[in-house]
Parts: C-alpha cells; sequence; structure tokens
C-alpha cells in the first residue's frame, strides 16, 4: 500500500488562462452556429462548466457516459456507451470535450460514432493532451495543455473516483515511485 502524494502541475490560475484561450478560440470560429457541446461522464464536467462560461456565445451541451475499457478491449478500442445523447446530432455543429486524450481509443470510437449520425461539423476539445501515449492517430481540434506521460488527478480527473474536486492538476506519486 504505497502513500499518495500530490505535485501541481497545472495551478487553478494557468486552467483559467487555457480555458479562457479556448474559449476566444472557440467562440470565434462558431459564431452564428449555436454549437453543441458534449461533455463525455464524468472527467469532462468540471472543463465543461467552466469552459461553456468562457464562450461568449450561445451554446448548448449534453452528456455521454462510456465504459472505459479493459486489458482485453483495450486492443480493439471497442468502448460501450453506458449512457447515450439526448440529442441527434443531425445536421448540429458538435464538439465533443474531452478531460485528456491518452491512447486516444475513446474519442476514435466517439467520433466514428457520432460520424454515422450525419453532424454538419465534429471537432474535438480537450484540456489535456498525452500525445506520448497515443495508438491511434488523433489530433484534438482544441487543445489547452500538452502534457508528458505523467498520471493526473483533479479538476474532473480522478484515480479511483477520488480527486475530481481538486481545484487544480497535479501528478498523482505513489510513495513507491520514489
Ligand atoms: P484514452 O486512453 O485516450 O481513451 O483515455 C480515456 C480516459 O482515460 C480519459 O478520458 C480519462 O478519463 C482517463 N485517463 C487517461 N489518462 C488519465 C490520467 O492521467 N489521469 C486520470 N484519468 C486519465
Ligand atoms: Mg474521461
Amino acid at each position: 500500500m504505497g502513500e499518495e502524494r500530490l505535485e501541481v502541475l497545472l495551478s487553478t490560475e494557468e486552467i483559467a488562462a487555457g480555458v479562457k484561450r479556448l474559449g476566444e478560440a472557440i467562440a470565434r470560429d462558431y459564431d452564428g452556429q449555436n454549437p453543441l457541446f458534449v461533455g463525455v461522464l464524468k472527467g469532462a464536467v468540471v472543463f465543461l462548466a467552466d469552459l461553456i462560461r468562457a464562450v461568449p456565445i450561445p451554446v448548448r451541451y449534453d452528456f455521454i457516459a462510456v465504459s472505459s475499457y479493459g486489458a482485453a478491449t483495450r486492443s480493439s478500442g471497442q468502448v460501450k456507451i453506458l449512457k447515450d445523447l439526448d440529442y441527434s446530432l443531425e445536421d448540429e455543429a458538435v464538439i465533443l470535450v474531452e478531460d485528456i486524450v491518452d491512447t486516444g481509443l475513446t474519442l476514435n470510437y466517439l467520433l466514428a460514432s457520432f460520424r454515422a449520425r450525419r453532424p454538419r461539423s465534429l471537432r474535438v476539445c480537450t484540456l489535456l493532451d498525452k500525445p506520448s501515449r497515443r495508438l491511434v492517430e488523433l489530433k484534438p481540434d482544441y487543445n489547452a495543455f500538452v502534457i508528458p506521460d505523467h498520471f493526473v488527478v483533479g479538476y474532473g480527473l480522478d484515480y479511483a473516483e477520488k480527486y475530481r474536486n481538486l481545484p487544480y492538476i497535479a501528478v498523482l506519486k505513489k510513495a513507491c515511485d520514489g
């Protein structure tokens, strides 16, 4: 049983500045389009809540819940939808919002599923990008921070459902990691 230790990676102020930059870029690109933000539960909730308030144009939002793949499903990239959207995506300007892109398998699956629903446009907005662990080719259209290969928590991101409410992002270290 290693003791857990947190090392701040991105402060509340740094996150706020990153979210503000994303919000301004999205507002410029989507002016007059009434985009539909789709948050991936549960990790993206905190980010989405701040992001929509940084976008000074009319928007709507919805949520989808997916199962995280186990070791067996990782290679196939198969993800199960546990709670689907309330909106049909037909002819919508959809912005898929994730907390972090790691292997890219979750977003890859969701993008394929969403494309089949015939949106007018479909883009990805993430707070964090960990490109070193990618298993499929995927580059977010909007991203605030590229981070190294560390396990991070806070601002919606969890470790066994813990730490989601931290107002900053920290690297989770186990005592045994040194
Ligand atoms: P994927 O590997 O890109 O499919 O990432 C899927 C999900 O894994 C993300 O949406 C997060 O919920 C979770 N995840 C990936 N990296 C981290 C991390 O460093 N901390 C917490 N959750 C993570
Ligand atoms: Mg997630």
